[in-house]
Formats: C-alpha cells, structure tokens, sequence
C-alpha cells in the first residue's frame, strides 16, 4: 500500500500535512505519535472513511476512493467505496460489535451481506459459519459463539472484533489503539492475538501508546507529529537512534526508565 502526499482539513485546521508512507505486503507498521497528531484520520483515510484533500492512496496500484476521469479524480460511488472497503479490515478502540447479535453472529455478518452476486469470496450460509467458528477459535473464543458482546468482557470483545475483521480475508487490517479502552489485566490477551496476526502474513496497520509490544512486533516504526511524519525506521532506529530531537523528546515523556530496549 502506498500513501502519497495526503492532506487533510477539518475547517481551517490541516491535520494531514503532506503524508507519504509506502507499507509492504506483509509487514507490521505501528504508528506512534502524540494525541492530536493525525494517527486516527490517517487510519481512516486508508479505508476511505476520510476524504482526502489532497495526494492518494493505493492498495495492489488501485486508487482507495477515486477514479481517474481525464486528469481527474473522482470519487467513487458509495457502493464501490462499500466494495473496496471489504478488503480492509478495521478494528477500533471501542470493538463497535453489533449489540444485537452474537459473536458468531458478529464474524458471519459481513460475509454474508457486503459481498456482491459474483464475488468470488461469496460462500453458503453454512459454509460462512463454518468459517466464522474457525476464526473464533483462532481468537480462542469458540466457546463463547453465542454469547451477546453485553456477556462478553472488554478483552474478549474486541477479540471477536478482531476475528470479524478478519472475516473477509482481508489485504489490509488497521488497529487503532485496540487496548486503550480495556482494563490493563485485559490488554495481554488482545495483544497475543494480534502478536500471532503478525506473524501470519497478513499487512498489519496499528495505532498503538503500548510500546513494549510496538517494539517486539513491529518491522516499521512510524512517529507522527502535528500532522507529518517526523521519521520511521525500525524498533531500533527509532526508540534508541532516533535522529529527530521531536521524537527523543516524545519517547522521554512516555517511556518510563525500566523500558530497556
Ligand atoms: N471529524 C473531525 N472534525 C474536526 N476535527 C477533527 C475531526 N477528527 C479529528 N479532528 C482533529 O484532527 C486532529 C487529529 O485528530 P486524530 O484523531 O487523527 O489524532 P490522533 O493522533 O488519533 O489522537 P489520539 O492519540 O488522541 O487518538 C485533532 O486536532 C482533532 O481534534
Ligand atoms: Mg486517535
């Protein structure tokens, strides 16, 4: 995936200054950065839930969003934005389950609705929930496939968010901050699953302020600050060489002392 030059506004405040970054198949790239840097609008432009005002976005060389026309771009109907999305996978800091349905329920839902006749990830209602009971194992949640999101606990709800992200077989799955709305004796259970994603193969785009775990998972270290990508490198380039004096100050601030790398 590559993000060219994006620029976004909200009224007269740029929170997108220009990003580019170009993530590998593959590849884990956490995304660090102060509180109102841009980190969320970032995520949400790569699945097109932002507009952007300015540069692009591809996945696999085709535009996220847009169409060129001419010299153009021109944003896409809503159902083929609603078709591009079902290749990106997104969890968000507050699961978003559905209430009413359970957690099987939850992972077979987009299976069935938002595929098109003819896509060829379309299977039986059967097979979906085949599929969905498998995906819920690899969470480790098979047992608990009829419970309601109101039985389950915060770990183990954003654990059915994750196997319902992944749903569709996505290219793409985007985190943002998956633990920071969980209990601490909670965060351990989320992040193994997402340590066990990592290795798998699938692209993985996570906003997280949990270090430690950025640090062991990641292949790239993105900082953002004020809208901008101040450096990326790897775990080490950036949390023990960093070269900006922006990101050395940030990582004095929320790297505690006993946080030896
Ligand atoms: N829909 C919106 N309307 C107006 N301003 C917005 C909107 N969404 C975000 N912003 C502003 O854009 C800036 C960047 O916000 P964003 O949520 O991307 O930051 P963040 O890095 O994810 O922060 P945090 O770590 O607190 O989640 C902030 O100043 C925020 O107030
Ligand atoms: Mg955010």
């Amino acid at each position: 995936m590559d993000i060219s030059t994006v620029r976004k506004s909200f009224g007269a405040t740029e929170v997108l200054k220009g990003v580019s970054l170009s993530v590998p198949p593959g590849g884990v790239t956490v995304i660090v950065g102060p509180s109102g840097s841009g980190k969320s609008t970032l995520l949400r432009t790569i699945n097109h839930l932002e507009k952007v005002d300015g540069g692009y976005i591809t996945i696999d060389g085709r535009l996220v969003g847009y169409q060129v026309r001419g010299t153009k771009l021109h944003e896409l109907r809503e159902k083929d934005i609603l078709q591009q999305r079902t290749d990106i996978g997104m969890v968000f800091q507050n699961f978003n389950l559905f209430p009413h349905l359970t957690a099987l329920e939850n992972v077979a839902e987009a299976p069935l609705v938002a595929l098109r006749p003819g896509d060829p990830r379309r299977r039986t209602t059967a097979e979906v929930r085949a599929r969905a009971l498998e995906l819920l194992d690899r969470v480790s949640l098979k047992d608990r496939a009829d419970a309601y999101p109101r039985q389950l606990s915060g770990g183990q709800q954003q654990r059915v968010a994750i196997a319902r992200a992944l749903a569709l077989d996505p290219k793409i799955l985007l985190f943002d901050e998956p633990t920071s709305a969980l209990d601490p004796e909670l965060v351990n259970e989320v992040l193994d699953v997402i340590r066990e994603l990592a290795t798998s193969g699938t692209t993985l785009i996570i906003v997280t302020h949990e270090m430690g775990f950025a640090r062991d998972v990641a292949d790239t270290v993105v900082f953002m600050d004020q809208g901008q990508i101040v450096e990326s490198g790897t775990p080490q380039d950036i949390f023990t060489n960093p070269r900006e004096e922006r990101t050395r100050s940030f990582f004095s601030k929320v790297i505690e002392p006993a946080f030896n790398i």
